[in-house]
């Protein structure tokens, strides 16, 4: 683990992670024993089309960029996340994603992706609802 992400740094850097709002410390301790931190130059490709996806990542400090099987094209920043879809359904990766600029990440394996999800019914509601709203600008996309 590198010396900036100790475990007590690691909890206070999931603290400002916005999707982590309003959990409890112990909760936030749990996520920090499922997650592994990962930083990544710009130019990373951290999802491509077609892959199995067997990874969800959290952006704590950074920019990715999206690009959807149609071309389009979004901008993801701290606090969002990317890969639930695959994690999911089990289908493959939707979209390629890249880092635009150095990315600090929170990566969860599948296992503890389903684990994290039981334990916290709030991380639950937000990544519902984040879904929901990607699958209507999908649909919105498509009909403009
Ligand atoms: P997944 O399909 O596992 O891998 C690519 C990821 O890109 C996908 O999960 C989502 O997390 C993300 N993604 C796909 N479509 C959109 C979108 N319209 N807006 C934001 N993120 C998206």
């Amino acid at each position: 683990m590198p010396f900036w992400w100790s475990k007590p740094k690691k909890v206070a850097l999931l603290q400002q992670v916005t999707l982590f709002e309003g959990l409890s410390r112990k909760q936030l301790e749990q996520i920090s024993r499922l997650s592994d931190e990962l930083e990544v130059p710009p130019g990373k490709q951290l999802a491509t089309t077609g892959d199995t996806g067997k990874e969800f990542f959290i952006i704590a400090e950074g920019q990715a960029i999206v690009t959807t099987a149609r071309g389009r094209k979004v901008r993801l920043g701290p606090g969002e996340f990317f890969g639930e879809m695959s994690l999911v359904d089990g289908e493959p990766r939707s979209s390629n994603v890249e880092a635009a600029t150095l990315m600090r990440l929170l990566v969860v394996g599948h296992r503890e992706f389903w684990q994290l999800l039981e334990s916290t019914p709030t991380l639950t509601r937000k990544i519902m609802r984040t879904l929901s709203r990607r699958l209507r600008d999908a649909e919105k996309a498509v009909s403009a």
